[in-house]
């Protein structure tokens, strides 16, 4: 018997599932697949309490370290779940399920998110729900800030979900039935916002930096090129390459041209990504003919690029509070309340995937 049998036959433990919603649901969320170790508490699609520690340590390497990632969600996702329980007002035998992003992102990271969920969920005996990280981006808009009603989209509507990992256009049927009809097949956005950023000498991640920089700047003052990428895909490494060969030429020239110009780069670069992802969901409108359009992932914080999905005429636009764009776990917890609903549960067998495999 291999060892993965075994492991299996060991956890075959007894699990009383619970009948499906005849009570208010209670549901713990875990967020831990990149740099974001999060908690959130929903009762139904009510979110709680969202908490969310933001590793800094990375901003001294331009980057994430993927190793001193996982050390920095082990230091905080204990913390970090009991300031959401208390913030709820929420006992732990209040609990209905545990919900734990079990990917795509980065193994170790996910792995401390994932362990942690397994032995609450099991000293618990409730439930546990994996969530699939991209498609927790997309059920955010149904998550309901406490004290506010959030109007939410009606399927199908389309999501473009722009973050540091992925870009991608979804046409969103229903709850667990989404198809990627465009993805990036190089650098994703915020990708492209964060290596540019680098090469303008801003802190990592730089998306917000260049965002809060190109308010005094001005979009048209460069023209870089558009990367050429077929049917609704996107390419943003080619847009990186041109910005290095355009500042390569003009430091040789003024090697203070950076800083002179920082305003104007950073609105330039900003109103070539914002046009190239607009320009992508037009067409995506048209093949479609769905108008429902949502955004999600970090990048949906951009200001210039919900000004200019704001004056796109005939499009109805779901853009979610801020806080449920960038990597949160009341994302999780209200995918983790649609599964619970629809008797969508996991075992102690679980194990995290690091790659994007569908939605
Ligand atoms: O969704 P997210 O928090 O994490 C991932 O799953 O990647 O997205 C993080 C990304 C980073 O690349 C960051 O630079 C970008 O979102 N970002 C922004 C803004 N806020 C965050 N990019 C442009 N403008 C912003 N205001
Ligand atoms: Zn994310």
């Amino acid at each position: 018997m291999s060892i993965l049998n075994q492991v299996k036959l060991n956890f075959e433990l007894e699990i009383n599932l619970p009948p499906v919603m005849s009570k208010p649901v209670v549901i713990l969320g875990i967020e831990s697949s990149c740099d974001e170790t999060a908690a959130a508490v929903s009762y139904n699609d009510k979110i709680l309490a969202n908490v969310v520690a933001t590793q800094k340590i990375h901003e001294a390497y331009g980057g994430v370290v993927p190793e001193l990632a996982s050390r920095a969600h082990q230091l905080h996702i204990v913390p970090v779940v009991d300031q959401a329980l208390k913030q709820a007002n929420i006992s732990k035998k209040d609990i209905d399920a545990v919900a734990f992003t079990n990917g795509p992102g980065l193994m170790g990271a996910l792995l401390v998110g994932a362990s942690f969920s397994k032995s609450f969920a099991l000293a618990l005996n409730v439930p546990l729900i994996e969530i699939n990280h991209m498609q927790a981006h997309v059920l955010a808009h149904f998550a309901q800030k406490e004290g506010t009603e959030t109007r939410v989209p009606e399927f199908p509507f389309l999501c473009l979900t722009v973050s540091g990992g992925h870009t991608q256009i979804i046409v969103v049927k229903d709850h667990f039935h989404m198809e990627v009809i465009g993805q990036t097949q190089d650098d994703a956005a915020g990708e492209a916002f964060d290596k540019i950023g680098k090469l303008l000498h801003l802190p990592y991640p730089a998306g917000p930096v260049i965002d809060k920089l190109a308010e005094s700047g001005n979009p048209l003052s460069y023209k870089f090129p558009h990367p050429h990428a077929p049917g609704l895909d996107f390419s943003f490494s080619g847009l990186k390459t041109a910005v290095m060969n355009f500042l390569n030429k003009e430091v040789q020239k003024d090697s203070h041209f950076i800083e002179n110009n920082i305003n104007n780069l950073c609105a330039a670069v900003q109103n070539t990504i914002v046009t190239i992802l607009i320009k992508r969901l037009e067409q995506a409108v048209q093949q479609t003919g769905i108008s429902q359009i949502a955004i999600a992932g970090g990048v949906s914080a951009n200001s210039g690029l919900r000004k200019a999905l704001k004056e796109q005429k005939g499009w109805t636009l779901f853009i979610p509070p801020f806080e449920y764009c960038t990597d949160n776990a009341a994302m999780v917890a209200i995918t983790g309340y649609f599964r619970y609903k629809a008797g969508l549960f996991n075992d102690q067998n679980s194990s995290p995937f690091a790659r994007f495999q569908g939605l």
